[in-house]
């Protein structure tokens, strides 16, 4: 028998006719938006909505609007063949592949904005970053219409932002967060982890082991200030060369916190080691 191989759709109108087919035989669909460069936190995605869902679709798409001018857009790995590799093996049902004008035809003027959630942690970093990823976000689950769509925790306000997006614009779809994988050494995976040498890979080890040395020192409801400076200055000692950010927020609104309370929170980083930007976060309190 021959490698698994999954239907690829490019075009809005066949997507829709597919799933409105599954949609007619009673089926519930899952949806995972992915910009490709696949990886094993991709595949648990993947996987989750195959448990709950009863068809998946998997769009692969770099989406420009969320890459600011000097970012990585042009670099960003893009590996279609490999990728549709991984979604037959885990037995996803569709590819979905918009090009760029598909998703931005001449003309599109229109954008979603999430105020406040937004305009912290990687909203202060990024700017128009997230003003990208709810519309092309907003615009994929239009056009496949699942019942639920799943996300990683890694990008944790990525998914608070896009779960209150869908809640405020009424869009009946269930927003699945995911728990984030790591590799057996505690590495958060990413698909930008492919940038990092392998010594820089090393060192990036520095964002797992901060974020639970942090947040041990904060369980005891201690002040946040003195211990998030001591991580900062953990992972520069770490060999990452500067940290946008290391916050202690509540784990709903991301408003930041001046220590553990009653209420579930979220230790979140994200720190440059030469050109990479990574990202992480842990449940604390
Ligand atoms: O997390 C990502 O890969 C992207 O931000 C998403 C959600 C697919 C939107 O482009």
């Amino acid at each position: 028998m021959g490698n698994p191989v999954i239907p690829t759709i490019r075009d809005i109108e066949g997507l829709r006719t597919q799933v409105r087919a599954w949609r007619s035989q009673g089926l519930r669909i899952g949806f995972v938006p992915t910009m490709g460069a696949l990886h094993d936190g991709h595949i648990t995605l993947v996987r989750t909505a195959k448990q709950r869902c009863d068809r998946v679709v998997v769009s692969i798409f770099v989406n420009p609007t969320q890459f600011g001018p000097n970012e990585d857009f042009d670099a960003y790995p893009r590996t279609e063949e490999a990728d549709l590799e991984k979604l037959a093996s885990a037995h996803a049902d569709l590819a979905y592949l918009p090009t760029v004008a598909i998703m931005y035809p001449p003309g599109a003027s229109t954008m979603v904005n999430v105020t406040g959630l937004t305009e912290g942690l990687c909203g202060a970093a990024r700017p128009g970053h997230f003003q990208g990823v709810t519309t092309v976000v907003t615009k994929l689950l239009l056009q496949v219409l699942p019942d639920a769509a799943f996300f990683g925790e890694k990008d944790y306000q990525q998914l608070k932002t896009i779960a209150r997006m869908a809640r405020d614009l009424d869009i009946p779809t269930e927003i699945v967060g995911v728990p984030t994988v790591r590799e057996a050494d505690g590495l958060a995976l990413s698909s930008r982890n492919v940038y990092l040498t392998p010594s820089q890979r090393q060192q990036a080890l520095a964002t797992p082991r901060t974020l639970n040395a942090v947040a041990a020192r904060l369980a005891d409801g201690s002040d946040a200030g003195p211990h998030l400076a001591w991580g900062q200055a953990e992972l520069l000692r770490g060999g990452f060369d500067s940290v946008d950010y290391l916050e202690l927020c509540d784990a709903e609104d991301l408003t930041p916190l001046a220590h553990i309370g009653g209420r579930p929170a979220r230790l979140i980083v994200a720190a440059r080691i030469g050109k990479t930007r990574l990202l992480d976060n842990i449940a604390v309190g």
